[in-house]
């Protein structure tokens, strides 16, 4: 992991200081093209250094799952409120929540929630196509002992071939993505005693489904002795 990240973190930085050199020639050798040039290239820049802050911020992702924290999170009050940040965050995407707001509670990591709830909203945004009317709908239901959270998304879908392959970690389609969502989602929920797993119909949409065991007492008290 650690090689992989160096390697990520290496790749712009030859860029960027080829950059930086052009800009420092184009100054001193040419000076009617160099504003053109200036702005593109701090453009070019400022895009590096995002995707370095991308990549450093996905690492302590991983740097952080040992400190996994299990205690009683409301996983309906949480999965309320990251829905109602991609709300106001897509406004062109129709984003609905179904379910109650709160008090469905799991023994878990709140923070490892959160990132499993973006990582797969943001999949969802990722897979809707401009052009087209996005929709997502989160659902969240209790059956008998059981939470179910389902995440439908309108986008392009997951062609049958990758399938099988989404859950690995680096796996991504995506020129910009480091594939870590869904295999950091997939081990944070079957931490928690969970399952993940998805239907997909291409040019039709996507559906991730998330099973949690409700939390008990008894649960929490077992976690506490430990
Ligand atoms: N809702 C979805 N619709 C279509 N394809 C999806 C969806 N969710 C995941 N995928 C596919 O699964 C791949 C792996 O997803 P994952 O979240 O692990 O990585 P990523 O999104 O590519 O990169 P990262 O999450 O690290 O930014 C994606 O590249 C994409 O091809
Ligand atoms: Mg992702």
């Amino acid at each position: 992991m650690a090689r992989q990240v160096a390697h990520e973190i290496n790749n712009p930085l030859t860029p960027m200081k080829l950059t930086i050199q052009q800009l420092i020639r184009t100054k001193h050798l040419d000076h009617d093209s160099f504003d053109a040039y200036f702005e593109k290239s701090t453009q070019t820049l400022i895009e590096q250094i995002d995707n370095l802050s991308r990549i450093a911020g996905t690492f302590s992702q991983f740097a952080r799952m040992p400190e996994t924290k299990f205690t009683k999170v409301d996983v309906a009050a949480k999965l309320f409120s990251v829905v109602e940040l991609f709300k106001n965050n897509h406004e062109n995407i129709d984003i609905s929540y179904s379910g109650v707001e709160k008090d469905v509670c799991v023994n878990g990591d709140a923070e490892q929630l959160l990132q499993v709830f973006n990582n797969i909203l943001k999949n969802a945004t990722q897979a809707i196509k401009d052009g087209t009317k996005g929709k997502i709908s989160v659902e969240l239901e209790t059956i008998n002992n059981e939470i179910l959270i389902k995440f439908t998304d309108n986008g392009v879908g997951i062609p049958l071939p990758i399938q099988q392959d989404i859950f690995k970690p680096n796996f991504t389609t995506k020129s910009t993505g480091m594939g870590l969502g869904l295999s950091l989602s997939k081990s944070f929920i079957e931490n928690m005693n969970g399952t993940i797993s998805f239907s997909s119909k291409i040019k039709t949409g996507t559906t991730f489904a998330i099973r949690l065991p409700k939390e008990h007492e008894s649960m929490l008290l077992h976690s506490e002795d430990i």
